[in-house]
């Protein structure tokens, strides 16, 4: 029997209007521009370009035999390594956390979502992919905005109060908040000092906190406390190595899932078991020496870190210079300048809304960046996202392995990134 001339379309509403996520597109916006010969400065899509340490592709080319598969909630020698090395940076009682190894923190923060009914909170600006998650789950997004200062990414206890008993009283449920330090799209950290109050609100409140913590080991002035070590009971932390190894392709990340929540680590662990089943079995052998604490492994988290802080600080000193607002970053690899200040010129050039300032910075200049609104913010705020990774790697290493002082090199190791600074300063002054 033919079923010519009939078509089924039964895609769910939750995801038959979701986007690719921004931060894919643009890479992808950027990969086609550059092999149909248009030269692109990459500031859209954010991937730390520091190679593979040859110990760690050692060890992954050494486990390449293993081929059956792992316990779903990782391998427990992997979960018990990472569980020490991360606390023993963020501060956290690792007595009070069970470790889940999944494919990226990604998903991870997917399962966590999944596991805790209710709705999300999520800070104005956020990563792109928190709230899409929760539309996913059929799920409402609370959003309560951020105050970016020079003493950080704020999240007032007063804004974050009444978001919730507003969203209360429109009939939603807000249960859990993620939070992300340092963050992306920012760059900046949440004060420490401010924890105690934001907890204090979320434990009265019966908020349960995800504290994303991607970028943890990529904090400019030393390691960042976790809000976890405060509230244990009340909150799981995602991490991974994406992001301070620049290994997002392997794909491993970690979620330390609180033992005071109850039924949580093992509803993650169903989720799990229903979906990814186990991380690569090679990958988190490779993965163990990763988080072993192994002295050069070590000093090339930190020598990326220093060479992520010098990049970001020159642009974003160079941004501010010319009159743009952009506060001095604090970790990741990320700045958020704001162009407010040109607002009445870009009107004058039809730009009025950061959409139409990043396809104009693009058409202008062939600088990529991502717009505010992929982050959550209004249309009519003029910033951007822009990430500062695009430059050589191994070269920037080399360059950098003697130096104390390496504010003076990023011109050398990065001239795409400084040719990028260099024609936005020119677009903004135009
Ligand atoms: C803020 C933030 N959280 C989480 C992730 C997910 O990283 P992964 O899944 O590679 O661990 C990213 C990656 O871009 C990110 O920027």
């Amino acid at each position: 029997m033919s079923h010519k001339g009939h078509s089924v379309n039964a895609i769910r509403d939750s995801i038959v209007n979701l986007p690719l996520s921004p931060t894919l597109k643009a890479n992808q916006a950027g990969v086609a521009a550059r092999a149909s010969g248009t030269r692109v400065l990459q500031m859209g899509f954010g991937q730390s370009p520091f190679p593979v340490p040859p110990a760690l592709a050692r060890a992954l080319a050494d486990h390449a035999g293993h081929n059956a598969y792992d316990h779903v909630a990782g391998l427990a020698e992997l979960g018990e390594s990472a569980l020490r090395y991360f606390s023993d940076r963020n501060g956290v009682d690792s007595s009070q956390f069970d470790v889940v190894v999944g494919p990226g923190s990604k998903l991870i923060l997917y399962a966590l979502q999944m596991a805790i009914s209710g709705d999300l909170i999520v800070p104005v600006p956020s990563w792109v992919s928190y709230a899409p998650q929760a539309a996913m789950l059929g799920d409402q997004v609370v959003s309560v905005p951020a105050s970016l200062t020079p003493a950080g990414y704020q999240l007032e206890p007063d804004s974050l109060l009444s978001a919730i008993h507003s969203a209360r009283s429109r009939g939603c449920n807000p249960t859990k908040l993620i939070l992300n330090s340092p963050n992306n799209p920012t760059g900046l950290c949440i004060p420490p000092a401010d924890y105690p109050a934001l907890v204090d609100v979320c434990t009265r409140e019966g908020i349960f906190i995800i504290s994303d913590e991607i970028y943890s080991l990529v904090t400019f002035d030393g390691n960042l406390e976790s809000i976890a070590s405060l509230h244990p009971a009340g909150s799981a932390v995602t991490t991974g190595l994406s992001k301070y190894l620049s290994l997002g392709g392997w794909r491993v990340g970690f979620g330390l899932i609180p033992k005071g929540y109850a039924g949580l680590f093992d509803a993650v662990t169903a989720i799990a078991s229903e979906t990814w089943s186990g991380v690569s079995a090679p990958v988190q052998r490779a993965a163990l020496l990763a988080v072993a604490g192994e002295p050069d492994i070590e000093a090339h988290v930190d020598l990326c870190t220093r060479i992520h802080g010098a990049v970001a600080r020159n642009v974003a000193a160079r941004l501010a210079e010319a009159g743009i607002h952009c506060l001095e970053p604090q970790g990741a690899f990320y700045l958020w300048p704001d162009f407010e200040p040109m607002r009445e010129r870009f009107a004058q050039r039809g730009i009025t809304t950061s959409e139409s300032l990043s396809e104009a910075l693009l058409a202008d200049c062939g600088v990529l960046s991502l717009p505010g609104t992929a982050f959550g913010a209004p249309p009519e705020v003029l910033a951007l996202r822009l990430s500062v990774c695009d430059y050589d790697g191994a070269a920037a290493l080399e360059m950098c392995s003697d130096h104390n002082d390496l504010a003076s090199l990023v011109e050398g190791f990065a001239p795409r990134v400084d040719e990028a600074a260099k024609a936005i300063v020119a677009f903004a002054q135009e």
